[in-house]
């Protein structure tokens, strides 16, 4: 392996942008490290899964599919939110689907067992003949969550640590910037299939030096010049700002264009001229596919002004043209005639450049190289 943790036909990766090669092509299409990715990263890192507007009352629920994993995130008699495997402890049937309400119990469609929402196993039909049959052994298996600004996120790792994840910092420039997002409701939800691998979604939100070639409109939005940024352990902050009347919006410049991202799929924007916060989760779908959900939030879940202009603009504009981009270089990754590239990254680590990009691949190797 020489000096780099990984190589490839052209050269190493290397912890300088400058000198690094790309990470290389069998990255985003082989099985055996999707799988490591599944375990090494997807099962110990904090995931999003939704805000507790998605919970409003007693026996509200979401199920989803998360690396693999059924989840049920329901709110409980005493108000509070828990996370459970969504598998019935008789013989492993799912037990809710899609989001609603229940009643006061979950009844497993299979044989009725019937769970509480704090998970204890209240009935089992039949057992009385069943020797040492103790309820309190089969009990929903549960899954810890955190809640960050409203965001419900979970974690398959039942020893990892909030600050693992970054989230309080992450949390407290949420809140610098959106006070009231605990408040927010998600004003409308997209899911996209798409057929590129997981990273080849989050590499392009990585870096801002495909936006004035390949989003044309959207570089009209904001200035070049200036702007801020805030780089954690797990999370990155950009603010721009935006420039007066742009189309379709009503700016008066200078408005903020922020964006975030937190390790390791989640990518928020916040585009100018509405205080909405669109929060975008690329989830992994086999080496080569991956499924993002794009959940718009706004004020109450209400139209603010610009919001439906920022929908347009996001849902048939520039996130069409990316999901266009990055199914292109899936084709080429999965190519014989390419295997690694530069990265362009300049001294000022500037979003304009690849900077993001190589320190997001340098977090990805850090990660696949821990123990299992
Ligand atoms: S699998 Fe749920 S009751 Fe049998
Ligand atoms: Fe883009």
């Amino acid at each position: 392996m020489g000096e780099h943790i990984v190589s490839g036909e052209k050269g190493g990766f290397d912890k300088n942008a400058q000198k690094s090669f790309t990470l290389p092509s069998r990255y985003y299409t082989d099985e055996a490290i999707h799988q490591q990715e599944i375990r090494k990263i997807f099962q110990r890192s904090w995931l999003y899964v939704g805000h507790v507007s998605d919970l409003p009352e007693v026996g509200s629920y979401i199920t989803e599919d998360i690396a693999g994993q059924p989840v049920l995130i329901l709110r409980a008699k005493d108000n509070e939110i828990r996370a459970f495997f969504n598998v019935c402890q008789h013989r492993g049937h799912l037990l809710l689907s899609g989001r609603g309400k229940t009643g006061n119990r979950i009844v497993c469609p299979y044989h009725a067992w019937c769970y509480g929402l704090d998970g204890t196993l209240a009935t089992a039909r039949m057992t009385r003949d069943v020797a040492d049959f103790d309820r309190a052994d089969f009990g929903l298996k549960t899954i810890q969550h955190a809640l960050v600004a409203g965001m419900i996120f979970i974690n398959f790792d039942p020893n990892a640590k909030p600050e693992d994840g970054d989230l309080p910092a992450f949390e407290k420039t949420i809140l610098g910037h959106l006070p009231e997002m605990p408040e927010y409701a998600a004003y409308h939800r997209f899911d996209f299939d798409i057929t590129a691998n997981w990273k080849v979604v989050v590499d392009n939100f990585s870096e801002g030096y495909h936006i004035p070639i390949a989003h044309p409109t959207l570089a009209t939005l904001y200035n070049e010049k200036g702007g801020t940024s805030q780089v954690g352990k797990r999370y990155k902050f950009f603010q721009k700002t935006a420039k007066a009347g742009f189309g379709g919006f009503e700016t008066k410049g200078d408005e903020p264009y922020m964006t975030w991202f937190l390790w390791p799929n989640l990518c928020l924007l916040s585009l100018p001229g509405s205080p909405q916060l669109i929060v975008l989760r690329i989830s992994p779908n086999g080496p080569g596919r991956s499924l993002e959900h794009a959940d718009i939030y706004s004020p109450s879940g209400a139209e603010t002004p610009n919001l439906t202009a920022v929908t347009s603009l996001f849902a048939q504009m520039f996130n069409q043209e990316d999901i266009a981009l990055v199914e292109s270089v899936q084709r080429g990754l999965s190519s014989l005639g390419y295997d690694q590239g530069r990265y362009v990254a300049d001294r000022e680590n500037s979003w304009f450049s690849e900077s993001g990009l190589h320190s997001f691949h340098q977090q990805i190797l850090d990660d696949l190289s821990t123990e299992s």
